[in-house]
């Protein structure tokens, strides 16, 4: 099918190069000429594990566009995405002014029948406003737009995993016709017959459930979703506050509750707290939906305030530790929200570093992938080229972002130039174990007395 996307960033790049990875014939369309420029000098504008094989494949094979002309995407496509971004406005609600600038440009220069399909998250009945919007700005009469939802599950990190892999397929729509097209759309990932292009070995055994609902409810379902996780997070940790206080190990309770089928196991890893561009975002805005439907979702509100405070934990914690921050070095190991990513749209980490920085002390950081655009954030955070440097004179480390190959380094040599060998594991992803008989002051997240290191 000739299929476009508009908005070509984290969603609208996964979602381009996977459709055309699956045998769709893709533009991907984005205003930053910047952005555009890259890849079509065969460059990644952002990291995500595997993104950059599957472009350069479909870029060879002929499957793949860009380009910066609204009007190229929005001519022959029978399916069109739109994937702009919908930052928050102060107060919560999200910014749709992208979203409609898209929906008029697609009116003004699509030349024949077109599914207009929101991936963005947006609140519910966003739809309808695109729909109203299609009709008001359309040159063509002749032509028929449909509006669906077809909200993302994607983990950066996992984003093409989690687009070719999916647990489920929702879509949104209000006619047959717009049912139809996604059904083909979507058929080689449903049908398992597409084989996996990262892991050859990997087999789809089973049909990927596609649920059809209506428009709202698509739209209500990805708030819902990204609610539900943070508020799991949350939960971890407040009841790492509650172990730290009784003297309990989070990591034996959250695997003890989490081998309930009803619970599960995922989700629950407490820490430093949630950020990135979805959850802390998406929860405000949930809960400014609620709010103007008559409900007050207080429940939210408590899971986002618990996400903030996280911060200050850290910060209290390294007080409570070494007494005065003012002039004192203090290493962050991960910068990213995530590990596997380079995005740090709300990372803690920056969040951390910002509150250090403002207690007076020097702040030194070391990211895979992150460190140019944290330093773009935070200017006064000073950037090591490698994660021994930040323990250089430290008096502290804080693991920030579990990036896997923190838990494998080499611990003496870290210790070895510290001031003082402290590790605050914000993540809980280090061995305590092994720390401990190194000679480190271990500081972990929910820690009690207990041993196990077991993570989800
Ligand atoms: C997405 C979704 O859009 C957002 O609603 C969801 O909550 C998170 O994921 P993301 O892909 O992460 O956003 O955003 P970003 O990386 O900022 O990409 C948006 C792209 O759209 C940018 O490249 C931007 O240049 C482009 N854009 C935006 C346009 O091309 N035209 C516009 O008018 C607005
Ligand atoms: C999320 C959703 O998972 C995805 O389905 C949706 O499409 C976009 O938003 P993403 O933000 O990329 O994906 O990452 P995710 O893996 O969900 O992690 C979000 C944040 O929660 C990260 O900061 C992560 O460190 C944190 N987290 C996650 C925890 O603190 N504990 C956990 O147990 C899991």
């Amino acid at each position: 099918m000739n299929v476009s996307v508009i908005g070509t960033g984290y969603v609208g790049l996964v979602t381009g190069t996977c459709l055309a990875e699956i045998g769709h014939q893709v533009v991907c369309m984005d205003d930053n000429p910047a952005k555009i420029e890259v890849l079509l000098q065969g460059r990644m504008p952002i990291y995500e594990p595997y993104l950059d094989q599957l472009v350069a494949r479909n870029i060879r094979n002929g499957r793949l566009r860009f380009t910066t002309d609204a009007a190229e995407a929005a001519r022959e496509a029978a399916v069109i995405f739109i994937c702009v971004n919908t930052p928050p406005r102060p107060d919560g609600e999200a910014d749709l002014t992208y979203v409609e600038l898209a929906t008029r440009r697609i009116a003004e220069h699509a030349t024949r029948d077109t599914i207009i399909t929101e991936k963005s998250t947006v609140p519910v009945q966003t739809g309808q406003w695109i729909e109203k919007t299609l009709a008001i700005y359309k040159k063509r009469p002749g032509i028929t737009f449909d509006v669906a939802s077809n909200p993302e599950f994607t983990r950066e990190g996992m984003a093409v995993e989690d687009f070719l892999h999916p647990d489920r397929i929702v879509v949104g729509v209000s006619s047959p016709r717009a049912e139809a097209a996604l059904r083909e759309l979507y058929a080689p990932i449903v049908e398992g017959r597409f084989p996996c292009p990262i892991h050859p070995e990997c087999r789809v055994d089973r049909a990927v459930p596609f649920l059809v609902t209506d428009i709202a409810s698509a739209e209500l379902i990805k708030h819902a979703s990204n609610s539900f996780l943070a508020m799991k997070i949350s939960f971890a940790n407040a009841v790492a506050d509650v172990c730290e206080a009784a003297g309990a190990d989070i990591l034996q309770v959250v695997k003890g509750v989490g081998l309930d089928k009803r619970i599960g196991r995922a989700f629950l890893n407490a820490g430093i707290g949630f950020g990135g561009s979805c959850f802390p975002k998406d929860l405000r805005a949930f809960v400014k939906i609620a709010e103007k439907s008559g409900y007050d979702f207080t429940l939210l509100k408590e899971v986002g305030r618990l996400n903030v405070a996280r911060r200050e934990l850290v910060v209290e914690k390294l007080k409570r530790a070494l007494w005065i921050l003012t002039g004192k070095k203090i290493g962050l190991l991960g910068l990213a929200f995530k590990p596997n990513t380079d995005d740090i749209r709300e990372a803690p980490a920056l969040a951390i570093a910002r509150r250090l920085i403002e207690e007076g002390a020097f702040v030194q950081g070391y990211d895979p992938q992150a460190a140019a655009k944290a330093k773009e954030a935070v200017p006064d955070l000073a950037i090591c080229s490698d994660p021994y440097a930040v323990a250089e004179q430290a008096e502290a480390v804080v693991l920030c972002t579990e990036w896997p190959e923190f838990a494998a380094l080499d611990f003496g040599r870290l210790k070895a130039t510290m001031v003082r060998p402290l590790i605050l594991d914000g993540r809980n992803a280090l061995d305590r174990e092994k720390l401990t008989a190194l000679g480190f002051e271990y500081i972990g997240i929910g820690r009690g007395q207990g041993g196990t290191r077991e993570r989800a």
